[in-house]
């Protein structure tokens, strides 16, 4: 049993900046990852006031309730409650998969000054321009498919792994991109919620979707897709 708390605190420790860790009852919870910016360092493509709200806010609500599910979840386990379960699934998906999807688009964003809206480089740059002609191409498809997206979601750039293939895909609310398919890999996730650029866009998402490219990480994109893709 010491042996079991020794080894949980130093998960807790090492997993922090991973947003991972464990709970009172020894259930591994996430927590809100740390942003590798400030929150007005992107502005002015998106304001200090929307990232500071959708990060502590939005995305930490997302997690509450993830880690609130996972708890009600072991407890319907323990005493064998199949239809607690199964009831649970719904709750696991949609905050499960919001904090999914945001810990990737923290990633995705960057000060300019840190090389945010440069053009992705080697291997990914030359994919993009094999599969769609160019990175204007790109950038249109994927604010074409955002903006007609309805309600609420994301427009993602994937890599599928089978078809060594680059691909647009949206989602809806906050199902994350392995519910399109388990091949494929996130590269690129743009968040489409009116709460990510209402404050700032009000309700013209499309003028949010034309600046967020000025402050898009292709550093990171690139980083996964040759990891990926080698
Ligand atoms: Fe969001």
């Amino acid at each position: 049993m010491a042996l079991r708390n020794l080894i949980k605190q130093k998960t807790n420790l090492l997993g922090r900046g991973l947003g991972l860790g464990f709970n009172h009852r020894g259930l591994q919870t996430v927590s809100l990852p740390d942003l590798a910016y400030d929150y007005g360092a992107l502005e002015p493509a998106i304001s200090g006031e929307i990232m500071k709200i959708h990060h502590q806010k939005h995305h930490q609500a997302y997690i509450t309730n993830y880690n609130k599910a996972l708890e009600q979840l072991d407890d319907a386990i323990n005493k064998g409650d199949a239809s607690n379960v199964v009831k649970l699934q719904s709750a696991i998906k949609f905050n499960g998969g919001g904090h999914v999807n945001h810990s990737i688009f923290w990633k995705n964003l960057t000060p300019v000054s840190e090389g945010g809206g440069e053009p992705p480089k080697g291997s990914l740059g030359e994919a993009i321009n094999a599969h769609f002609c160019s990175l204007e191409a790109l950038v249109q498809k994927v604010n074409s498919e955002g903006a007609a997206l309805q309600g609420s979601g994301w427009v993602w750039l994937a890599l599928d792994k089978d078809a060594k293939k680059l691909v647009v895909e949206t989602t809806t609310n906050q199902d994350p991109l392995v519910t399109k398919g388990p091949t494929l890999v996130p590269l690129l996730g743009i968040d489409v919620w009116e709460h990510a650029y209402y404050l700032q866009y009000k309700n013209v998402r499309p003028d949010y979707l034309k600046n967020i490219w000025k402050v898009i990480n292709w550093k990171y994109a690139s980083e996964v897709y040759e990891k990926e893709c080698p």
